[in-house]
């Protein structure tokens, strides 16, 4: 027996809700390392003027296709074109994408618990020393934080829209909010912050060329959580009396905030701890910063607050990014789940345990591929080297497929679902949508040079990972 469809509460249920889905590893750890490798303040006004320019009409795209067709990415493009069309296609791209990332996040998010657990029982200085985090990956214990992080999850999406994802959005959301900024102020309070902070406001427009320009656009599109199918979903369970446009751009206020305030207590944190740091060699990954690099920045405050007042610290910052995944964990759960509920018409309940124990064999699979099981770890050649199975849904699903995802989400609205039956369901529960100029200006950006960035950006992407040819 199908349900009845659920909706948010209220509008602020819904910015929450949303705004914890797109809040996480990327704006906490991302968007920081990124700025400041890329010209500091220069690549944050870069990147807020992606997010406004670019990512605010594909949010406002998305949310809406999946508010009119009240359904999942996959029905929402079935309801739109016809079973068969080849739009089917798109969603079912929007189906796979967010599945596959949730198994790659839940392996970072099972790490995460595991340091903050680390640093909790006053294990940082061993968390800090080289070789910690290849031993922590293929040890045991992983297996246990996964299974307790998989009953959580699967917890919070059987209790549903309301009372479990909007529910753990108001709590965890001010929790991350007030985390954030204690932090941040302690360490604008500590010797050197001042040069990072230095470091981060003081635009250098130099550092700014094609390939940053293309790092600041694929982080905006990522830490929207756009191309995953997650803002249609979403979209599908806002009341009509809300105004879609209003909610999106609340949703990238919130973001980009967090992101700017990540920078203001990652950069002074990373100048306190070695003034002459030079930033053009921190590793690219967020994953190699979370868990190798910042603990040795987090145990260097010892000098100044003590062990303790460091593994506090410590604790405070892996709490902080564990929620922040969390909420994002369950937000790009919910698309499959609501596919199988919508199209399939299973209950929630058998909709979470069917999905969580697909998505646990993978996650499992992705945790012994960093040399446990060979078959896994050496799994596929490409790029000019042997990647595992981790590394091969990192690289098609998280770093490649998005801004395809994003291409067709805009064509398929503009000239499939056409701009007439966009405005009608934006104008629904906003009047002073018509006319207005973010009307006028969605209308024109999804139908012509927002689509035509992100292909090229996507094949662009394509050629440098599969086939090591540079385009930028
Ligand atoms: N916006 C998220 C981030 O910045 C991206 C994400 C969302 C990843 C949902 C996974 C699930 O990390």
């Amino acid at each position: 027996m199908a349900e009845k469809r659920e909706q948010f509460r209220s509008r602020l249920g819904f910015v929450l809700a949303a705004a914890g889905s797109a809040v996480g590893i990327g704006n906490l750890v991302g968007f920081p390392v990124n700025a400041a490798k890329s010209g500091g303040a220069a690549f944050l006004i870069l990147y807020a003027a992606f997010v406004v320019f670019i990512c605010i009409p594909v949010m406002i795209a998305e949310m809406s296709l999946g508010r009119k067709t009240q359904r999942n990415p996959l029905g929402a493009y079935k309801a739109v074109a016809g079973d068969s069309s080849a739009w089917r296609f798109g969603g079912w791209l929007s189906l796979i994408t967010p599945f596959m990332i949730a198994v790659f996040y839940q392996v970072l998010t099972v790490w995460l618990l595991g340091y903050f657990i680390g640093a909790v029982s006053g294990n940082l200085e061993a968390m800090s020393a080289e070789g910690y985090f290849g031993e922590f990956i293929n040890a045991n214990g992983v297996f246990i934080y996964l299974g307790v992080l998989t009953l959580v999850i699967g917890i919070v999406l059987k209790s549903g829209v309301q009372n479990g994802i909007e529910r753990l959005a108001k709590v965890l959301m001010p929790s991350l909010a007030i985390m954030l900024i204690a932090l941040t102020i302690f360490v604008l309070t500590l010797p050197n912050a001042l040069i990072g902070v230095k470091y981060y406001l003081v635009p250098d427009f130099s550092k700014i060329n094609l390939s940053t320009i293309n790092l600041a656009l694929s982080q905006a599109f990522f830490s929207l959580s756009l191309g995953m199918g997650i803002l249609i979903t979403y979209g599908s369970y806002i009341s009509k009396r809300e105004s879609v446009a209003g909610g999106a751009k609340m949703v990238a206020l919130v973001d980009t905030c967090v992101a700017f305030f990540a920078g203001l207590l990652i950069l002074p944190a990373i100048f306190v701890f070695n003034p002459a740091i030079d930033t053009e060699n921190l590793s690219s990954s967020s994953v190699s910063l979370v868990f190798t690099f910042l603990p040795k920045i987090f145990l260097s405050l010892q000098g100044l607050i003590g062990y303790v007042g460091a593994s506090i610290f410590a604790s405070a910052f892996f709490l902080l990014v564990f929620f922040a995944a969390i909420t994002s964990q369950v937000s790009i759960l919910q698309v499959p789940i609501s596919a199988f509920q919508d199209e399939l018409k299973y209950t929630r309940l058998k909709s979470v345990l069917m999905l969580g124990a697909c998505a646990a064999l993978l996650v499992i699979a992705s945790m012994v591929s960093f040399g446990r099981i060979e078959f896994f770890s050496e799994f596929l050649a490409y790029g000019g080297k042997v990647n595992s199975f981790f590394d091969l849904i990192y690289d098609v699903f998280y770093e490649t497929i998005l801004p395809l995802n994003g291409f067709i989400v805009c064509l398929f609205v503009t000239y499939r679902w056409r701009k007439s039956n966009l405005d009608k369901e934006l104008i629904t529960g906003d009047e002073g949508y018509d006319g207005s100029f973010t009307q006028r200006y969605v209308n024109f950006a999804l139908s012509t040079f927002v689509p035509a960035i992100l292909l090229f950006v996507f094949v662009s992407t394509v050629l440098m990972k599969f086939f090591g040819i540079s385009v930028l």
